[in-house]
């Protein structure tokens, strides 16, 4: 199918657009958009011009893997977008932009481009480039300012979030309307045909006081920004060139300012994780015609942290959850939670009671799990023991209807064990929530040796329909995100076993990026989690170099923020942190009892050997298969441990720091402290020697 289905509706043209899977504005469809214009341009039985798109999608914007190619790529090549869009505005025939669905990036720009806009029920609008790196590049910097004012139009591009059609009515941006788009667009461009006179972009400096009011409304938009990154200040920049200057010079500006944006290694990373995202749900070998099943009823086993947590998101998606759990106090407190959250989220506006009430409804409570019988999807979440799992996956066994899937919440077991339990191997996967679960976007889907193609593609449709980012991840301890983690601690633990102190290492790697450095991460997930890993571990592997540093504060009874010490103190029930003396004590005796002499370490020290343990461990679990894909790795710690989407994720970041220099990093510090901890990934290894990247395995 031609990428524009053109159409007339008497005197007037409709060019929809019709290139799946988003119509996204690559160069095809540019060429045949600009082609349909001129035409119904040249036809003198037309009068008026339409442009849609489908009913779910009008345009998601520019084709973000033209951008590759940077300035010289396919994106810019003719006719580029803003050339497409400069065409519309100047078109002496009326256009007007019929808004159903997704309207993005280079697509509201298109639309802004036209004469007039009407935006039906389902039409969601905005510029999300900046969540790409980037500044809208053909004219949404300076139409949008013209159009709805330099407040609204900056706090719509700095944030990149979509408004409804009320809220685009409200701001001038389109017409809401009920029913039929293409009717009252129709109608519109019949309108504006009547009314003759030039219908160019109003090119015109603006006014003084316009001005004025511009530059107080920028510059409260630019204070607000406390340390602004590349694309932010881009565009306050070109935002101001709206005001201050012509349109043409405006439009100029813009798209230099794209132009260098294009080439940031942000914007290369955050491009490289929208795709990551989407990559992520797909399952390598899965056939194309497996079955997904229904999954309109969920029953949740286990209602404390997790469970209580598991059963909002079931409900938040719209399905039914039962809550169910052996002990009548606990399931009480589960349900006093949930309550609780939404409690809180009704109060602080995020949702109506209305909605909050709908949302309290559809968790019903059990203490029986025969309660699971007419569940088509069981999620386990009793606690981290293997035997107790198993007698209560035999359990949800003999209860469970056919074809229902089985899924644990583990963090650390054999899944594969636990399905044995049952007589339905096929249907039991793992489905790994991060806490808390209505909260985290991450959802780690197991798949054993013996789960079903079905029961997988299930789960992974299932992680998508709550809105969880699902990654696929075959059985091992920790599977990838937590067994990445562990070796990311390990020398966060050896670090200050040779010098550093918690809140250096912390602020080290707060400043590189991540949302929040080890030690507070393992003070608010709590000590005595990790403390029992460890002492498996100790059992299991006891081979293993690792600090007794953390065990110390254990013992003391600090197990984090729930204790109101570990790593920190924890005061007066707020979440900040505090340095506490107590602890810099203990590390800094610590070395002296295991006869190290403390040395002064640097942050790049610090961030090279945990980013670098994260990388080694990830190239490992590619190795051993335990991921489908590096981006999927990557996705896990973007999405479940705060690594910032700007350096794309570990395995991109090494990527783009050469696995050459990163393979010599880690045989120097295979040769220092407690150097036995390196164990280099063949895999990364060999990638290095052949001059591969790991995010193109
Ligand atoms: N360019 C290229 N591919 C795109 C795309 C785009 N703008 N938008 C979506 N896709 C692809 C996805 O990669 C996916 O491909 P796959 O099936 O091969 O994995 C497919 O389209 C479907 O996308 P989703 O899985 O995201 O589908 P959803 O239905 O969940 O969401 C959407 C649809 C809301 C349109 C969502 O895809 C989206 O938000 N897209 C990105 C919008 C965006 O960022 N636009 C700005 C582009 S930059 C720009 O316009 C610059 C301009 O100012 C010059
Ligand atoms: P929890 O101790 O808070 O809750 C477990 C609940 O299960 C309790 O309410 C208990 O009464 C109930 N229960 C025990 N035996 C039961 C039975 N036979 N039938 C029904 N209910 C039973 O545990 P938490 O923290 O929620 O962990 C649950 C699981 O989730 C564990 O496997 C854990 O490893 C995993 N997990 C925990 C995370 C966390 O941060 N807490 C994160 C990710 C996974």
């Amino acid at each position: 199918m031609p990428p524009i289905d053109r159409s007339t509706s008497a005197d007037v043209a409709v060019l929809r657009m019709a290139r799946p899977p988003v119509n996204g504005l690559d160069r095809a469809l540019r060429s045949e958009l600009l082609g349909a214009l001129h035409a119904a341009q040249q036809d003198a039985s037309v009068r008026g011009i339409v442009l849609t798109g489908g009913d779910r999608v009008f345009s998601a914007g520019a084709d973000i893997s033209e951008f590759a190619g940077g300035a010289s790529g396919a994106a810019f090549a003719e006719p580029w977008l803003g050339a497409v869009c400069t065409a519309l505005a100047s078109s002496p025939k009326p256009v007007v932009a019929a808004i159903e669905g997704a309207c993005l990036g280079g697509g509201l720009e298109l639309a802004l481009a036209c004469h007039g806009r009407i935006a039906g029920r389902t039409a969601r609008l905005a510029l999300p480039e900046i969540k790409l790196g980037l500044l809208p590049g053909a004219g949404g910097t300076q139409r949008l300012p013209r159009l709805i004012g330099v407040e609204a139009a900056v706090s719509m591009i700095l944030s990149g979030d979509a408004i409804d059609s009320v809220r685009a009515d409200a701001l001038g941006l389109a017409t809401a309307v009920a029913g039929s788009v293409l009717e009252h667009a129709t109608a519109l461009a019949r309108r504006l045909a009547a009314h003759s006179g030039s219908r160019a972009d109003d090119g015109a400096v603006a006014t003084a006081r316009t001005r004025e009011l511009g530059a107080a409304a920028l510059g409260d938009a630019a204070a607000r920004l406390r340390r602004p990154s590349r694309a932010q200040a881009a565009i306050i920049e070109a935002v101001r060139a709206s005001f201050e200057r012509p349109l043409e010079d405006g439009l100029a500006c813009e798209r230099r300012l794209f132009e260098e944006l294009l080439g940031t290694a942000e914007a290369r990373a955050l491009q490289y994780a929208f795709f990551g995202d989407r990559a992520a749900g797909r399952v390598d070998a899965l056939p194309r015609d497996v079955a997904v099943r229904r999954v309109s009823e969920v029953a949740v086993v286990g209602a404390g942290t997790m469970g209580a947590g598991i059963a909002m998101c079931v409900a938040n998606a719209g399905l039914a959850a039962v809550l169910i759990d052996s002990a009548p106090e606990a399931l009480d407190r589960g349900l006093q939670r949930i309550e609780q959250t939404y409690r809180t989220a009704v109060q602080k506006g995020k949702l109506s009671s209305g909605e909050a009430e709908a949302r309290r409804a559809a968790i019903r409570a059990s203490g029986s799990l025969e309660a699971v019988c007419t569940a088509d999807l069981v999620v386990e979440a009793v606690p981290e023991a293997l035997d107790l799992k198993r007698s209560v996956f035999a359990e949800v066994d003999r209860h469970a209807k056919p074809g229902a899937i089985l899924a644990s919440n583990t963090s650390t077991l054999d899944v594969g064990a636990i399905g044995a339990a049952t007589s339905r191997p096929g249907d039991v996967v793992g489905l790994h929530f991060f806490s808390p679960a209505h909260v985290m976007r991450l959802l780690e889907v197991v798949r054993t040796e013996r789960s079903s193609d079905a029961a997988v593609a299930t789960a992974m449709a299932f992680a998508r329909a709550i809105g969880k980012v699902g990654v696929l991840a075959r059985v091992c301890d920790g599977f990838i995100g937590n067994r990445m983690f562990e070796e990311y601690c390990r020398q966060a633990f050896f670090l200050l076993d040779e010098g550093a102190l918690p809140a250096q290492v912390d602020h080290a790697l707060e400043s590189w990026g991540m949302a929040m450095g080890p030690f507070a991460v393992l003070d608010l997930a709590g000590g005595d989690i990790a403390w029992a890993i460890r002492q498996r571990r100790a059992r299991e592997q006891p081979d293993q170099p690792y600090s007794r540093l953390p065990d110390l504060l254990c013992e003391l009874g600090r197990f984090g923020q729930k204790t109101g010490a570990g790593f920190y103190r924890y005061d007066g029930g707020t979440r900040g942190r505090a340095v506490d003396p107590e602890v810099d004590a203990l590390v800094v005796e610590h070395s002296r009892r295991i006869g190290v002499e403390r040395r002064t370490i640097s942050d790049d020290e610090i961030v090279s050997r945990c980013v670098l343990a994260l990388v080694n461990e990830g190239a490992r679990l590619l190795d051993e298969r335990i991921a489908q894909r590096a981006s999927d790795i990557d996705v896990v710690y973007r999405n479940g441990y705060g690594f910032p989407a700007t350096r794309g994720g570990p395995m991109y970041a090494a990527d783009e720091m050469g696995l050459a220099n990163v393979v010599a990093k880690i045989a120097r510090y295979s040769q220092g402290y407690r150097g036995a901890s390196w164990r280099l990934s063949t895999l990364l290894e060999s990638a290095a020697r052949l001059g591969q990247r790991l995010s193109a395995l």
